[in-house]
């Protein structure tokens, strides 16, 4: 499944970065390994958060989605923000052909390992891949994301070392919870993302939308803040790649 971008989801995804500084953390991890570069393409960029950090450190970065709800919203923080550097364009990333970036970044990005091979014909110098550090099916019960993990670090290392590309790996494990305005926000969140992520879990099935909501509510903290009062908190075990370019041998 996709991700699903709505005004809430967006909102909420923007509030839980601000909060924690999950994407500042993330690019201080990311600009060691583009110092080198003036270019950046961000394949699947989403809301583009990371990139709008990233946007001091190199001289330009085109953002691409193919979700036009997520590409609008990143459109509006860059005006907000007067950044001139970064381009926001709603398009498949399958169709980006001909064009060369010094590094192409793939943040939690890419239904099939085989699309970490597909994407690095786009940079001149490096990819930087951004993964769960486990792999999972999406059936577990998450309050933050009911999606399915199709890699993680270690399916990523094997692909990368069967293809005799070199690569350096970092691992992570930064906070990335929710906060919340009311109890009646993080029901909302709940049943947005139960409801988005699976058709079982239907409105329909009543006892296991209070049982997602009784176990979220046990693990919800007070943060004594009149404008976010709740935070569910959530630790995001990932894993950053950089895999060079120079040294492929055979990505077939
Ligand atoms: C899990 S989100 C990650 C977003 C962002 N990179 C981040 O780290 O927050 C995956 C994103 O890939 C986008 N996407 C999926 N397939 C795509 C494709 N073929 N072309 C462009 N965007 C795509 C989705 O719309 C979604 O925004």
């Amino acid at each position: 499944m996709d991700y699903v971008w709505n005004e809430k989801t967006l909102a909420w995804f923007k509030v839980a970065s601000a909060h924690t500084g999950f994407h500042a953390n993330l690019a201080r991890l990311v600009r060691p390994l583009i110092a080198d570069c003036e270019t950046i393409c961000d394949v699947g960029c989403g809301l583009g958060l990371l990139d709008l950090e990233l946007a001091q450190d190199v001289r330009d970065i085109l953002c691409v989605d193919r979700n036009e709800a997520a590409i609008g919203a990143l459109n509006e923080l860059l005006r907000a923000r007067g950044t001139r550097n970064v381009v926001a364009r709603a398009m498949d990333a399958n169709a980006l052909v001909g064009e060369r970036w010094d590094a192409a970044i793939m943040s939690f990005f890419g239904s099939s390992l085989e699309d970490i091979a597909r994407f690095l014909t786009l940079c001149d110098k490096r990819m930087i891949l951004i993964v769960h550090e486990k792999s999972s099916t999406g059936r577990r019960v998450n309050a933050i994301s009911l999606r399915a993990k199709p890699f993680g670090a270690a399916e990523v290392s094997g692909f990368l070392s069967e293809r005799g590309l070199r690569f350096r790996e970092t691992r992570a494990a930064l906070e990335f919870g929710q906060p919340f305005k009311s109890l009646a926000d993080a029901r909302d969140f709940i049943r947005t993302y139960a409801s988005l992520a699976s058709h079982a879990a239907s409105a329909a099935d009543e006892a296991a939308w209070e049982r997602l909501c009784e176990d979220m509510e046990r693990r919800l903290a007070r943060t004594g803040r009149a404008d976010y009062p709740l935070y569910l908190p959530k630790r995001k075990n990932l894993a950053v790649f950089a895999v060079e370019k120079s040294a492929i041998r055979d990505l077939s």
